[in-house]
This record gives structure tokens, sequence and C-alpha cells, in this order.
């Protein structure tokens, strides 16, 4: 007879771990299948985890080198040690692959090794170390995505890279070039930069950074060229051939300008695509959109009504906290309960030098819903701490909505902007306004501050701009 099980979770990755936590602590009784021997998912083994951890060291020897002797800080030469750097990095997830490994025993939830494959609504099949087949009442697809490569330029992870192949590299490359300067190939290509690749991007829109407000992204691209990284903007890449020891590149413009770039690797960070293979999703009615998404409706049920689809392999911004908010309130449903996740209010990072950190609508975006908007814009170059550390690039930008004062979007590029997103954030999920918001009492000198004078100038009120 086969195990039966209130929840089963496919994938345990930062939607399926945490919406199996969830269910567990819901007292509902719950198994989570993982085809890889580590748990985490894609965020934790080749995404979030190891970009930001290299992020991190790169930056401080970034800084250390070409910086602070500038301040007075002297010192001799730093080196910089690459095998070590990825021994570092291999350490974190290890440490923390084995922290969820903790939190899913502690609260009861079964863990098999294998691959998941549906048999029908309810039984699923595992293929591997935990080969069995198990029933659940309710299951959660949460089977994230996988890298997108180029029709002529398949990933070998050695000269032609995805990002899993960026954050395991032998060496740094001498040039890299990076097609797509969307949000890995900005963080990655950083990374190289500053352990002296030479990196070159190609990018097919006229700006970098996709979505963001476009003062935000030119202001970006100005700071990323301070630091050296080239941009070829409105340029799509239409062929690529690998030569024996370097990859070339042609990219043509929409007014039919060309361009050639070779490289000894190449970075395709062109987005990804939601990963469902052999899953078997026939078996179970469950339905996929042209794009390959796992279709849902409101409550991330799919088109078997027991089982639900979570995260990246579900149309929406693909990011481990919004995979987490959508486990979590699948978990509740799952329990009677009737929650509901505040798209809106889900923020975005991108962890460059400065850090450019966004939630809600940009003006574009709100005038684009119909909103009549006011905006406040403010310069880190007024805001007293930036002077402190000299990191004076980059602004705030706070919209609100003319009628109501309720703002609808918070943009920060600067220093520390990942971190203080989470007022926006609060902001947006309990409707404050520009003028509280502007109300609200920073402490001195912060780089936080300059939210409360982009707040105050939404009126024209900011005191230091
Ligand atoms: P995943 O994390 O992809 O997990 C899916 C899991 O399902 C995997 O472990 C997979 O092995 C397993 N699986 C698949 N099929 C089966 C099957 N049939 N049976 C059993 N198991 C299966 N997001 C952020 O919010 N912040 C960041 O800083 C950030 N940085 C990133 C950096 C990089 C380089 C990349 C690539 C991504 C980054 N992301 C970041 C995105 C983030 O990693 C994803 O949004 C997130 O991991 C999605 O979570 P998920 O649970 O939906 O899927
Ligand atoms: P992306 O969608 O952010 O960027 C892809 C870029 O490639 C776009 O700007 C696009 O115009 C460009 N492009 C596509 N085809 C092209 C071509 N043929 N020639 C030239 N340019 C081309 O995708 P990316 O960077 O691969 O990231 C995938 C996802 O991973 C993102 O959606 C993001 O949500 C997630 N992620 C999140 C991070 C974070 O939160 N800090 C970090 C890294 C990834």
């Amino acid at each position: 007879m086969s195990e039966e099980y209130d929840v089963i979770v496919i994938g345990a990755g930062p939607g399926g771990y945490v919406a199996a936590i969830r269910s567990a602590k819901l007292g509902l009784k719950t198994l989570v299948i993982e085809k890889e021997s580590h748990l985490g998912g894609t965020c934790l083994n080749v995404g979030c985890i190891p970009s930001k951890t290299l992020l991190y060291y790169s930056e401080q020897f970034y800084e250390d080198q070409s910086h602070r002797t500038k301040y007075g800080l002297e010192f001799s030469e730093m080196k910089m040690n690459f095998e070590k750097l990825m021994q570092t990095k291999g350490g974190v997830i290890k440490g923390l692959n084995m922290g969820i490994g903790g939190l899913l025993k502690k609260n009861k939830v079964t863990h098999k090794i294998g691959h998941a494959r549906f048999k029908s609504s309810t039984e699923i099949e595992i293929d591997g170390k935990d080969a069995s087949t198990v029933t659940g009442k309710n299951i959660i697809i949460a089977t994230g995505s996988a890298p997108r490569d180029l029709p002529d330029l398949p990933f070998d992870e050695t000269t032609v890279i995805s990002s899993t192949g960026a954050l395991s590299l032998k060496s740094v490359p001498k040039k890299l070039a990076v097609i797509g300067a969307g949000v890995i190939g900005l963080e990655l290509g950083s990374v190289y930069q500053r352990l002296g690749a030479e990196v070159v991007f190609v990018e097919a829109l006229d700006h970098i950074g996709g979505n963001l407000d476009a003062a935000i992204s030119k202001a970006l691209q100005k700071s990323l060229e301070k630091q050296g990284l080239k941009f070829h903007l409105g340029h799509k890449v239409t062929k690529a051939e690998k030569k024996e020891s370097s990859v070339e590149i042609d990219a043509e413009s929409s007014s039919g300008e060309k361009l050639q770039i070779q490289a000894d690797v190449v970075l395709v960070s062109i987005g990804r695509s939601p990963y469902t293979n052999e899953l078997n999703l026939e078996a179970a009615g469950v339905e996929k959109d042209d794009r390959g998404f796992i279709k849902i409706n409101n409550q991330l049920q799919t088109s078997a009504a027991n089982v639900y689809a979570i995260g990246d392999v579900v149309d929406g911004p693909m990011l481990a906290h919004k995979a987490s908010e959508e486990g979590v309130a699948v978990a509740e449903k799952i329990a009677g309960h009737n929650p509901s996740v505040n798209y809106l209010a889900i923020p975005n990072v991108i962890y460059t030098a400065p850090e450019v950190a966004t939630v809600g609508f940009t003006a574009e975006e709100a005038k684009g819903h119909g909103l009549k908007v006011k905006v406040g814009n403010f310069p880190f170059l007024a805001n007293s701490r930036a002077h402190c550390v000299d990191a004076k690039d980059g602004m705030v930008i706070v919209v609100a909505e003319e009628e109501t004062d309720r703002i609808l979007g918070l943009h920060i590029m600067s220093e520390h902007a990942g971190e203080m997103i989470a007022v926006g954030s609060l902001a947006l999920e309990m409707g404050v306004t520009a003028k509280k918001l502007g109300q609200l009492c920073f402490a001195h000198p912060t780089f936080s501050e300059a939210i409360k004078e982009a707040a105050l100038a939404v009126h024209k009120e900011a005191i230091h701009f």
C-alpha cells in the first residue's frame, strides 16, 4: 500500500520547503520530494545565496583594490585566491543546506529523494534513492525554473555558461561577454569585473535592468560604467559560434547596425524557463500555458482542483521570497484558511554596487494602470551618510496616488537599498500616504533618511534638496 499524505510538495526550493514547513505547522501530514540530494533548490545551490556570497567578497576585494588608498587607508597589496573564494561560497551553501534539513526534521516533514512523476492527480511515483509510490490529498508543484539558452549556443558550462556555470568557474576569464543585461547579467558581470575580467554586455533593449524606473536604470548604467563594465544596448544577438578557445558573437540593432564580439567566456543570461521536465502533468490533468508555465487561478490552484503550483513554475516574478509567500498561502488554503498574496508589495532587489531595490509601481506602470500619480525624488548626493562613505550615486523615488496620496511605489538605488526597501513593502501593505511617510523620524546620519526626503518631495517639501 502506498504511503498517504495530506500534502505532497514536489521540489524543495524556497517555494517548496517553505510550503512544506507551513503545512506541517498547520497540522497536515506532509511529504517533500526533491530530485537532488541537497535541499534549497535553485536559490540556495545555484542562485541567490552563492551569487550574493560572491558579490559580497568580490565587492570587498574591488573596494580595497581600487578605492581605499584614496581615503587615506594604506596597506600592502591584496591578492585574490579564487579557489578559496569558491570554497567559501561552497561552505555557505552547505551550512544552509543542513539548516533546511534540520527545519524539515524539527517540523516532522518527511523528505524523500527522487524524481517525482504524476501517475494521477493524487498519486506520485518517485524514481531515485527513495523510489516508491505515494498518495496525496493535495499536491503542490514547486519545481522551479532553468536557464534559457540561445538556439545555436547550447551551454557547455565552461566557455558558454549559464548562471550555474558562472557560479563555479575554475578561474577568472580574461574577457567575459554577457548576453542580456537583466538581473543575472548585471550581478554576475559585476562579480567577474571586480575580480579582474573585462566584461562586455550585449542587450537587446535600449536600457539595462528590465522594468526599472527609467531614471534609475540610466543612473545604474552610469555607475556600472564608472566601474568598468561596458554595454552595447539595443543589440540583439543574432548568431553565436564557438571557436577553439573563444566564442564569437554577432549582434544587430533594430536599425541594422552590426556588432561582433569575441570573448573567452560567454554568459548567456536571457531569462529562465519554467521547469516541468518528466512530471507527466497530463496524468494529473494539469495544464500549461503556451510559454510552459503551469496555469493557475488566483488561489494558485491548477486545472486539477487538488493540485497547486507556486514559485518560478508559474507566471510572475521569478523571486525566492515570492515563491515562499505563495508556498505559505497554499498551505494555509489547504488548511482551510483564507490567505492572499499582495503581489504589489513584493520587493525586487538587484545586488549590484550600488544596489537597486524596488517595490510597487513605477510612475510609468501606475499610469499604465490608469492611475494619476505624484512623484517625489531625492538624490543621495544630498544625503550626509552617503558623503561619509563616498556612496553618492543613486536616488530614492516615491510614487504616490494623486487623489489619495497613498504610496504606490518606492524605488531606491544606493548602498543597502535591499535592506531599506522593507519600508516600501510596509507602506504598500498598510496603505501609508506620502505625507505620513514624510512625517516618520529616521535616524541621522543614515541612507534611509533619503526615503523621508523623497516622501516629503512628493509635496515639494523636502528639506535638503
Ligand atoms: P527552485 O528554487 O528552482 O526549486 C525547485 C526544486 O524542485 C529544485 O530543487 C529541483 O531540483 C526540484 N525539482 C524539479 N523537478 C522535480 C521533480 N520532478 N521531482 C523532484 N524535485 C524536482 N531570487 C531572489 O529572490 N533573490 C535573489 O537574490 C536571487 N538571485 C538569483 C541568482 C541566480 C543566479 C538565479 C539563477 C536565480 C536567483 N533568484 C533570486 C531567483 C530564485 O532562485 C528563484 O526565484 C527561486 O529559487 C524559485 O524558487 P522555487 O521554489 O520556485 O524553485
Ligand atoms: P532577465 O529577464 O532579468 O533579463 C534577460 C535580459 O536578456 C533582458 O534584458 C532581455 O532583453 C535580454 N535578452 C533576451 N534575449 C536577448 C538576445 N538574444 N540578445 C540580447 N539580449 C537579450 O533574466 P535573467 O537575468 O536571466 O534572470 C532570470 C530571472 O532570475 C529573473 O527574472 C529574476 O527574477 C531572477 N533573478 C533574480 C535575482 C534577484 O532577485 N536579485 C538575481 C538573479 C536572478
